[in-house]
């Protein structure tokens, strides 16, 4: 996945580079194999300059801040079509230098696009798709000199989940269409501006104006029109006031994003507890699932491993009947079962996975789009406004790659779902009060155990392999722990259920081999068994519980949580293995917000 951005002022500005680099670091998460910007004045004077690298590289060997002009796109490259290489970094002109634009997605059709142009006297000087894109637009351009008419014949040539901005150089406006991945509109006081995401938005202007797929918009620094992109007909949409703060997209005192986001999950959470105590969209929402026979919970990465505790929650807390399923499995495994009473649960802190699009598009065809609850962080997202019925996370923007505040406050909210159900069959007994202790639970578990977490980070800095195992609520909390120490750190780590690593994966035991416990005091005599297979075998067993005697006793290493509610174990445990793989990261050197290979967000197959 990648991130452009494009924007447009009245007159030339000496600034307009900077403003470019600004935008693109804010992006950064999208993608940072290449970064590119090119800067266009009010005389058709381009000015482009992309390389391999990330954007602090780049923007600084290449000069970023002098790039002058009124009109201005950057784009950061996460590579699918055509390997990282200047040649494939975005922007992108056409054949003859009249057009200039970048793409963010996936155009599935690029090879045989490349042949067929090619061979229509196209000149292309990589493999990316986006080129393709800019030559697509360039095919109709060449024809008609109109490139509002280019944009609607271009989706004709152009197949997959995509969006881009193009401009022609001789002209005095930009283009931009939505097609499958984000894209949003910014209104400011002296400029009109595009991009992929809002952190590259909000610190120029909180005023958004969301797109939707299918449609494309044409603007200059004071006007801006939307319009269906089959049709050509106008859209009127006017901007709203975006609640997010820019300060999101900053580190603030703490050295990464990601420890930041981490530290902000007391609070994130508190925030998420009022808006459900207040909101009127979590009863019915509850009520859907307690009626539902059957519920399947479905996301990718760390929302799938969210959808695992909540199954949990929502099985053992709420009786009810639902099933966690990876996104990208869905349809090859449950698609030609689905029944039009089944309800689906997509869980996605982007919104825009392809994944879940997938997902969508699969019960959209099968006529059952009215069955899709959609759980999303980023408001204006595709899955939001596709979901019959949504709930935010309001985690604010989570920077760093790998998920820490977006997780915790998803499995909060399965949590507190799975109790609204509960409430409502007259069972839900002290729960609420557990449920509301939850934030400082976990500001209780960042200063009591970062610690620990740290000198834990160091001592394994050299260690490349270990296990994580869960039991019963921890679970999900064992697969996520090894999600974030194989993302950020690249040590391997597999997450499992603790009773199944007996049969086979005990081989791997040797001696000081580092397997994780996550235990509720509950199953803590299962535990127990399964902590002493590894011990009796000279494996080092690191059990993170609250206190216990007994698990402590038997444990190598006895992590102990600073609250002992069973239902609160489970996000307890995964804060304090975040603490874990960001110290071990940082131990060893490497990046934890920008991992090599990853990306936020991602929107091809
Ligand atoms: C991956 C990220 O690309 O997408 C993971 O690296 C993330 O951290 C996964 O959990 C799912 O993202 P989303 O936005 O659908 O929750």
């Amino acid at each position: 996945m990648c991130g452009i951005f494009g924007i447009m002022y009245a007159e030339d500005r000496s600034d307009l580079g900077t403003v470019l680099t600004k935008a693109a670091e804010c992006l950064t998460y999208r993608g940072y194999d290449s970064v590119g910007a090119v800067a266009v004045t009010r005389q058709g004077q381009a000015d482009l300059r992309k390389d391999v690298g990330k954007i602090e590289d780049v923007a600084a060997r290449l000069k970023f801040h002098e790039l002058e002009g009124n009109r201005g796109i950057a784009q950061l490259r996460w590579a699918t079509f055509g390997v990282p290489a200047q040649r494939n970094a975005q922007p992108h002109f056409d054949t003859h230098h009249r057009l200039v634009g970048a793409h963010n997605g996936n155009v599935i059709n690029t090879v045989q696009l490349i042949r067929d142009l090619s061979a229509k006297g196209h000149i292309f000087r990589g493999e990316n798709d986006g080129e393709v894109v800019v030559h697509a637009l360039e095919e109709s351009y060449n024809k008609h000199g109109d490139l509002d008419r280019a944009v609607r014949e271009a989706r004709l040539l152009l197949k997959g989940d995509y969006a881009f901005i193009i401009t022609a150089l001789d002209g005095d406006r930009l283009f931009a269409a939505k097609m499958g991945s984000s894209l949003y509109l910014g209104v400011g006081p002296d400029f009109i501006l595009v991009s992929s995401d809002l952190p590259s938005i909000l610190w120029l202007t909180n005023r958004i104006v969301t797109l939707n797929d299918g449609e494309y918009v044409e603007f200059n620094q004071e006007h801006y029109e939307i319009r269906s992109i089959e049709t050509g007909s106008k859209i009127e949409r006017l901007p709203i006031e975006s609640k997010l703060s820019p300060d999101s997209a900053s580190k603030g005192d703490y050295a990464f994003f990601m420890q930041k986001e981490i530290h902000e999950q007391p609070d994130r959470c508190q925030a998420l507890l009022d808006f459900l105590a207040a909101s009127e969209e979590v009863r019915p929402f509850a009520e859907e699932l307690a009626a539902s026979k059957r519920t399947y919970i479905i996301g990718s990465g760390s929302s799938y491993n969210a959808c695992v505790i909540g199954s949990y929650y929502l099985n053992r807390i709420g009786a009810c009947s639902t099933y966690p399923v990876v996104a990208s499995a869905f349809s090859e495994h449950f698609g030609e079962s689905i029944r039009p009473d089944d309800t689906c649960v997509l869980i996605s802190q982007s919104g825009e996975t392809k994944d879940l699009i997938n997902v969508l598009n699969l019960l959209t065809k099968r006529g059952l789009a009215n069955n899709v609850l959609g759980v999303v962080n980023v408001l204006g997202s595709t899955l939001m406004m596709r979901s019959r019925r949504y709930l935010p996370l309001l985690s604010n923007l989570e920077i760093a790659v790998a998920a820490t505040k977006t997780f915790t406050n998803q499995i909060v909210l399965f949590l507190a779902l799975a109790i609204e159900v509960a409430k409502m069959k007259g069972r839900a007994g002290t729960l609420i009060k557990i449920l509301q202790k939850t934030p400082r639970a976990i500001a209780d578990t960042i200063a009591g155990m970062e610690g620990a977490a740290a000198e834990l980070g160091s001592r394994y800095r050299d260690c490349n392999d270990m296990y994580t195992l869960g039991y019963s609520l921890t679970y999900g909390s064992a697969l996520e722990a090894a999600q974030k120490i194989k993302e950020i750190s690249y040590a391997h780590c597999e997450g499992m259920y603790s009773a199944e690593f007996k049969h086979g994966p005990l081989a791997i035991i040797t001696e000081g081999y580092p397997v994780f416990y996550l235990s509720t005091l509950e199953d803590r005599q299962m535990m127990l068994s399964h902590i002493n297979e590894v011990t009796c075998r000279q494996g080092t067993a690191l059990t993170v519980s609250p206190p216990s005697e007994e698990l402590e006793k038997s444990s190598s290493v006895f992590l102990p949580l600073p609250h002992a509610d069973q239902i609160l174990v489970p996000v307890l445990s995964v804060v304090f293995m975040q603490l874990f793989a960001y110290h071990l990261t940082v131990e060893k050197g490497f990046d934890p917000d920008y991992p090599r290979n990853c990306s936020k967000t991602i929107t091809v197959d």
